[in-house]
């Protein structure tokens, strides 16, 4: 494939870069500062941005650098998620087969919970990812989590990852009740152009290349189409580089990638 052609050794604007390779832009930096934080005071911190913004990758990102002898992070992303399976997926991540019933179940984790904080000494961070897709019943069990006990200790870190919709949910006045409890919020912008340019050569230098291969003009047109979320600016640049090793262009310029946006995507 393209790799070959421009000497790569890896594949760049891949899903799975290795989280020591990621772009880190200031906000990035800014996200993984406040969740860091967040773990540490055993806050409720709810993280927003439109799809392909690069919420997941920080997410895994956070979870490679915590602490593994501080923390314990579990994490769920399933749209389809019920109480039930709430309670039996964070169980099953600290190796224990949930009870049938949901009840049971809740005060099963809340038990381990306690274990873990007062025997292991860790702290739990629980992360729900795609949690714009919760119903209001699940977003009300989750809430229940912060509430286990009464006194004024938090029992978890809990991150609440999703599209901007949530936060559009959480602001109506029928979740006031979780909205309230909210530590800290904080929101994943698109790249503006620079950041488009430094991501690209990021993912570039990461697969190995030893030039530039898009132009500066490619990248104000990739800039345009991606509206700055990595998830486009991937898809039209691995676009690009396949055709740019088909038809033997080392360079990519901004007739190429204009090409390749009205042949292929759109
Ligand atoms: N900081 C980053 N550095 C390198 N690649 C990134 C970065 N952020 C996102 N990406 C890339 O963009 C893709 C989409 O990001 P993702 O985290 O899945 O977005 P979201 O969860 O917001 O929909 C990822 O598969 C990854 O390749
Ligand atoms: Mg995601």
């Amino acid at each position: 494939m393209f790799e070959d052609f421009y000497g790569f050794n890896r594949t760049p604007f891949s899903r799975d870069i290795p989280t020591d390779q990621l772009y880190q832009s200031h906000r990035i930096e800014e996200t993984l500062g406040r969740l860091e934080y967040a773990a540490e005071r055993q806050q409720f911190i709810v993280v927003t941005g439109d799809c392909g913004t690069g919420k997941t990758t920080t997410i895994r990102r956070f979870k490679d650098t915590l602490d593994n002898s501080k923390f314990k992070v579990m994490y769920l992303a399933d749209s389809k998620l019920t109480p039930r399976h709430f309670y039996k997926g964070l169980l099953e991540q600290l190796g224990c087969e949930a009870k049938f019933y949901r009840g049971d179940a809740k005060r099963q984790l809340h038990k381990e919970i306690e274990l873990m904080k007062g025997i292991h000494k860790l702290q739990p961070v629980v992360i729900v990812d795609e949690a714009h897709l919760l119903d209001r019943e699940m977003l009300e069990e989750v809430r229940f989590l912060l509430n286990f006990k009464m006194d004024a200790q938090s029992p978890m870190a809990l991150v609440l990852v999703g599209q901007n919709e949530l936060w559009e949910r959480l602001k109506l006045q029928s979740y006031a009740a979780i909205r309230q409890r909210i530590d800290v919020i904080c929101r994943l912008p698109h790249l503006d152009r620079a950041e488009v340019g430094d991501y690209v050569k990021r993912h570039l230098e990461y697969a190995g290349a030893d030039h530039d291969i898009f132009s500066e003009n490619a990248i104000d047109e990739i800039f345009k189409f991606s509206g700055g979320a990595a998830r486009m600016v991937n898809k039209v640049c691995t676009h690009c580089l396949l055709y740019g090793a088909q038809n033997k262009r080392r360079i990519i310029d901004d007739h190429m990638v204009k090409l390749v946006i009205q042949g292929e995507l759109v």
